[in-house]
């Protein structure tokens, strides 16, 4: 008996051809494995892609956002706010700098924090602001640049999901901001593991530079390239959290062909939003003529009025084998934080409202149309 069901599809999944294969082995053959002249390279590909000044390839976007905050002082005594709607690194790296998170509301249309509620939370401990590009949305640049610069505060972009993405026309992570990308396996580009981090001025580069290799005024490759001078200087306590050259070929091959996939993604988005449109049970992603999204998750909010229970109809794609899940159960929420904190639930209402009922169904460049109509099918056809 053959097995007839139809392939598992999942959430997200990467897109890989002979271009990124070709440029490994490449890397490969030369032999430089660690942070080299590859990472150069791919750190000048991502500034002109978003229009950044300065970058720097890190191990993870978790990295870059503990980089962001170590490069701005941010410690013991400060307070962070941010979203509850989110992934564990956004608030893991404001604790690991021993400050305290703060965590603010989120406009209930896009699910990115509001930034009314971030203003009326600031206190003279406030030190940053991080706010997470939600599924691919940007968040409000404007308003939450005007409260950063009125209140003296740093503005950290959590851009894991918002590759591609633009507000106003600026993309995200270009030349005023600093933003922090992650290039995970399900991310927009991926190098399995591995992130970006952009700054606006040389000085923060150099200080993230130096955090992210142990505090190292020179790495091995300028060590080499300097005739193989072996000497170096620890100038502070940082960390490991450097790219190396074989991420880096991934991330260069898979940065060349991102408008391609980000078009793919477009056609599965727009069908999704033709097919879903007009059924009263589903608000879908907003998008409006300000921004470009990414289009990293499609994330479907069941109405009050549908009646269904958003873990029942999981388990319904997933017995059709369709990956099905949940961004996010709100930190706040979370033992760890509750816990450390003394956050409960009832504190943030709109995030707690929308968390319940929400849901992402599959998005990424390899899916075909009949994969679309797959997952429109099992939605439509849950009672
Ligand atoms: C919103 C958000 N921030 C940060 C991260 C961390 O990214 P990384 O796995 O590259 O550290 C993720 C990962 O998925 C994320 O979704």
């Amino acid at each position: 008996m053959t097995d007839q069901s139809p392939p598992f599809l999942s959430i997200g999944e990467p897109d890989l051809t002979e271009t990124e294969i070709d440029a490994v082995i490449a890397i490969l053959k030369k032999g430089w494995l660690t942070r080299g002249e590859e990472c150069q390279r791919f750190e000048k590909d991502f500034c002109e892609k978003v229009q950044a000044s300065h970058a720097l390839a890190v191990s993870s976007c978790t990295a870059a956002l503990h980089l962001a905050l170590l490069i701005h002082n941010v410690g013991p005594g400060d307070e962070v706010i941010l979203p509850s709607l989110t992934f564990a690194s956004t608030g893991h790296t404001i604790v690991h700098c021993g400050a305290t998170p703060v965590f603010a509301e989120i406009d209930p249309r896009t699910y990115c924090v509001d930034p009314a509620h971030v203003e009326s939370l600031i206190n003279p401990k406030t030190k940053a602001i991080v706010a997470v590009h939600y599924a691919g949305h940007p968040v409000d640049l404007g308003s939450l640049r005007r409260i950063a610069n009125e209140h003296d505060l740093v503005l950290i972009e959590d851009a894991a999901h918002a590759l591609g993405a633009s507000f106003d026309g600026e993309p995200i992570g270009s030349g005023k901001s600093v933003a922090c990308f992650s290039f995970y396996t399900n991310k927009n580009i991926t190098t399995a593991e591995g992130g970006m981090l952009t700054v606006p001025t040389e000085d923060l580069l150099a200080r993230a530079e130096r955090l992210s290799l142990h505090g190292l005024d020179r790495d091995a490759w300028k060590r080499f390239a300097d005739g193989k001078k072996w000497r170096y200087s620890i100038e502070e306590i940082g960390y490991k959290y450097n790219a190396n050259d074989l991420l880096a070929a991934l991330g260069r091959a898979q940065l060349s062909r991102l408008d391609e996939m980000q078009a793919k993604r477009r056609r599965v988005w727009d069908g999704y939003v033709d097919r879903l449109n007009g059924d009263e049970r589903f608000i879908l992603p907003p998008e409006e003529g300000r921004i470009e999204h990414a289009r990293h998750l499609f994330v479907i909010r069941l109405t009050e009025e549908s009646g269904i229970a958003r873990d029942d109809l999981i388990d319904h794609l997933r017995a059709q084998r369709i990956g099905a899940t949940v961004h996010y159960d709100p930190l706040h929420l979370h033992p760890a934080y509750r816990d450390r904190f003394g956050t409960t639930e009832g504190m943030l209402p709109v995030t707690e409202g929308v968390a319940k009922n929400i849901l992402s169904v599959p998005i990424h460049p390899k899916m075909s149309e009949e994969d679309v109509e797959r997952v429109v099918g099992a939605l439509k056809d849950f009672s």
